[in-house]
């Protein structure tokens, strides 16, 4: 059973002076398993924030439902094992960081000793142990990044929700939230995460979901959406000269090795036939993958230039209908009246 789903959720937002409504997202429907990273991924604007906030009751659902722990999302219940992380938190700028994670532990119940031993666990992994006593209105927006971290996971939680969580980030600090993400996983933690740098989550993610002007155009692990896009293979061999290999050129020389090119994999196989066959060594053959940011580009296109034929052959399809009670007229004027009636008809 899944510990989070969006079963075709719609939602729509006013807009504008007289509030009229834009449709935020269409039939989004994910599910997360229980002990995997996913990353919902997607441009500013993409809908990611508005799901979030329908999945943690903020806002309601126009249609559909989201289920947390096998629970309506808007049940109360299913909300005290889980840990989130607002996009643009907002703390009382008066406590320092240390008084706000103190806060948040009591707000859970949580008793004096343990609240402080976790207050203090959590500062140290975000790395603010020795900022823990500034008050939050000093802090930059990556430092209110890494309190806000350690307030979303004061109850332990078994489900982390994460919008945004490397934003605002450097690259070390980028690093460290990655780390400390694979470190929930392990502790048997979920963790649904947001990002708009689709690399952030390459390396992370058991799975992604990919969103596009509020909806899934694709879900599934990176590896399955990637592995459908080889972009050329690259091999080398050694031993050989140039001459042992007539019909293949290769990209580059080092040395005694030579680097090759293949967008086709029978190419490729052919190539390693002859480099057998003429005595040499294979020592490389790597499949060159598009990153997840290419596969997205791509996708979003496909999926544009899918739904702008599907629309012409919609509307050629509709057109044609509305001849159909004439077609078969027009076929017996071609072939019956003489060419210059049929004509005139046609026109
Ligand atoms: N409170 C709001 N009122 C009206 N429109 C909104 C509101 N919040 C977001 N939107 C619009 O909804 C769309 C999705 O926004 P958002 O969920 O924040 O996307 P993301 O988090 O993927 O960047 C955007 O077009 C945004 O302008
Ligand atoms: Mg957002």
């Amino acid at each position: 059973m899944p510990i989070l789903s969006f079963n075709h959720v719609a939602k729509t937002l006013p807009y504008g002076f007289w509030l009229r409504r834009k449709s935020v997202l269409h039939d989004v429907s994910l599910s997360v398993e229980a002990g995997e990273v996913y990353g919902f991924l997607g441009p500013n604007g993409a809908g990611k924030t508005t799901s979030m906030k329908c999945l943690l009751g903020l806002l309601r659902p126009d249609a559909g439902s989201i289920e947390i722990f096998g629970r309506p999302g808007s049940d109360p219940g299913a909300r005290h094992k889980l840990g989130y992380l607002p996009e643009q938190p907002y703390f009382y700028p008066h406590l320092t960081g240390a008084e706000l994670v103190e806060y948040f532990g009591r707000l859970f119940g949580i008793a004096a000793p343990e609240r402080r031993r976790r207050c203090g666990e959590l500062l140290e992994m975000v790395g603010m142990s020795s900022k823990a006593d500034l008050p939050i209105r000093q802090y930059s927006k990556g430092m209110m990044q890494r309190i806000g971290l350690a307030q979303a996971l004061i109850n332990d939680p078994e489900l982390v929700i994460l919008d945004e969580p490397m934003s605002g980030l450097d690259p070390i600090g980028r690093r460290e939230v990655k780390e400390i993400i694979l470190g929930l996983k392990k502790k048997g933690a979920t963790v649904f995460f947001s990002s708009h740098i689709l690399s952030d989550a390459e390396a992370l993610c058991d799975r992604v979901g990919l969103l596009f002007s509020g909806r899934i155009i694709r879900e599934g692990t990176v590896d399955e959406l990637l592995e459908q896009r080889v972009r050329y293979w690259e091999a080398a061999c050694e031993d050989l000269s140039r001459a042992d290999l007539p019909g293949f050129e290769p990209s580059a020389q080092q040395g005694d090795r030579l680097y090759f090119r293949f967008e086709d994999d029978r190419q490729l196989d052919r190539w390693v036939d002859v480099v057998r066959a003429a005595g040499g060594r294979v020592v490389l053959v790597t499949p060159q993958r598009a990153t997840l940011e290419e596969y997205f580009l791509a996708t979003v296109k496909q999926d544009k230039a899918d739904r702008g034929a599907a629309a012409a052959a919609e509307s050629t399809a509709r057109s044609a209908g509305a001849s159909v009670d004439t077609s078969g007229a027009q076929e017996d004027a071609l072939h019956s009246r003489p060419p210059r009636a049929a004509a005139g008809g046609a026109r």
